[in-house]
């Protein structure tokens, strides 16, 4: 194996944890939902463990299914998070989601800008053109089709890059001496318009460390996902299931990079995983059934079609009979399927199944540190994956374990940097240098 180093990116969603029960948790503060300090401290937990960004999604807003129970999924608002967490952090890349569907490219230009600069140099903006009416309600509209929403996002990426190029990156002169502030010669109006949006410009702010934040896109792999990343994304934030998806998707990324002129290894491809960390499986299930146990007797009924066999909420507590599991058979509806049935053929009881987060959003980890590191190894030395991103189960305790459990597992092993190369994100994750629009594209 090459020195090949994996990236790694924590999950920042309500701030509880990635498990609806996280709030419940004896450790948990339940208030913290709202409390910026316990944010700004599991950023710097996860930077104590030099991981290259946190991620924080947005819808933007919407409010969980199950609210009388659950928090919803998001911060307050991602953009004052992470101006709390820049001023009190100084290496970790701050990436968040922001709608090309629901913004306007100079409001969000600005705005992404602006905290690059605040924090020096260490922002990614992840470009995704939201999904869902809900979403779309709070604006008072209904979501856009898709050739409208990826239209409008191809626009609206070229508009906000050339509004970042826009000041030019030496024109910022503030001379007391001559009294000169800036050459107006570098500092012009962009005069873009298309079918979806239109700017002027300029935007009056200069360069920050890495130039301009880094371009991100989440998604599966679509084609119309793969058309706009592989044109701007530096990294996909993905889903999969398996090796084999995965390398099926990240495959599809870096050709489409290719096809847009790039070098494929520009895009990084860095899918999903969630993390319940204990001294030993048994204790890790018990930890999953504490923050997830409420949602189970609904769940045996998708758990039913996941493996084509009747199972009824009332065996909860018994492993699959020998005739369920000679009739059962993988949904080719549903990737997730192949593991539930490997696990379901270890003979664990339907809640322990469940336990093992086999229909869960990521491939779930529920075990010892060094399964998670092995699990991680795996992928990335298959070429599954360029890195990524983690959402513990519990953030209070979770991201710490990750820390000091996963982190000099992975070290030891000589697949993660044991510190930070450099002090931008463009730095941590290898992007090139780009100031504007990229012209290749
Ligand atoms: C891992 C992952 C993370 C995502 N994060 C967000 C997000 O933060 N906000 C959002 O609105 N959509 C998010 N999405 C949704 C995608 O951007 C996209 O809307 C979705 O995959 C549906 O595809 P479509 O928009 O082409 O219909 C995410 C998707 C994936 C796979």
């Amino acid at each position: 194996m090459n020195n090949r180093k994996m990236i790694i990116g924590m999950h920042l969603g309500n701030g509880y944890g990635s498990l609806p029960g996280a709030w419940r948790m004896p450790w948990v503060d339940p208030a913290s939902y709202t409390d910026y300090d316990t944010r700004v401290r599991q950023a710097q937990a996860a930077e104590r463990g030099k991981f290259h960004f946190i991620f924080l999604p947005d819808g933007p807003s919407s409010v969980a299914a199950d609210i009388d129970f659950e928090p919803p999924g998001f911060n307050l608002d991602v953009m004052m998070t992470l101006a709390a967490v820049a001023r009190a952090t100084e290496r970790i890349g701050l990436v968040a989601t922001g709608s090309t569907t629901f913004n306007e490219p100079y409001n969000l230009a600005r705005q992404f800008k602006a905290l690059d600069v605040m924090s020096h140099g260490r922002v990614g903006w992840n470009a995704i053109t939201s999904a869902g009416d809900d979403v779309a309600a709070n604006y008072g509209v209904r979501i856009p089709s898709s050739a409208d929403r990826y239209g409008r996002a191809h626009e609206f990426i070229q508009l906000v890059q050339s509004l970042w190029g826009s000041w030019g990156k030496d024109a910022w002169v503030h001379d007391q001496a001559t009294g000169q502030f800036a050459r107006s010669d570098q500092v012009a109006p962009i005069n873009l318009g298309g079918k979806y949006v239109a700017s002027r410009g300029p935007l009056y702010i200069p360069p920050s460390e890495q130039g301009q934040p880094v371009v991100f896109h989440a998604a599966g792999a679509s084609n119309n996902a793969l058309s706009l990343a592989g044109r701007y994304a530096s990294a996909v934030i993905g889903a999969a299931f398996s090796i084999e998806e995965a390398i099926e998707h990240r495959t599809a990324f870096r050709n489409a990079a290719e096809s847009a002129g790039r070098n494929p290894d520009e895009i990084k491809f860095i899918p999903g995983l969630m993390t319940t960390i204990a001294a030993d499986k048994r204790s890790a299930l018990d930890r999953r059934i504490a923050l997830t146990g409420r949602s189970f007797p609904q769940r045996v009924a998708y758990l039913q079609q996941m493996l084509g066999v009747r199972l009824d909420p009332a065996d909860l507590d018994k492993p699959l009979s020998p005739q369920q599991l000679a009739q059962a058979r993988p949904s080719n509806q549903d990737p997730r399927s192949v593991r539930a049935l490997m696990v379901a053929r270890e003979g664990w009881t339907l809640r322990d199944i469940l336990a093992h987060g086999v229909i869960d959003y990521q491939p779930v980890i529920a075990g010892t540190a060094k399964e998670v590191a092995d699990h991680m190894q795996q992928w990335f030395e298959a070429g599954a994956a360029d890195g990524f991103w983690i959402s513990p189960d519990v953030n209070e305790d979770g991201i710490d374990a990750l820390v000091d459990g996963v982190v000099p597992l992975l070290q030891e092993r000589g697949l993660f940097h044991l510190d930070y190369e450099g002090k931008t994100l463009r730095d941590h994750i290898g992007a090139p240098d780009q100031y504007g629009i990229d012209g290749r594209v």
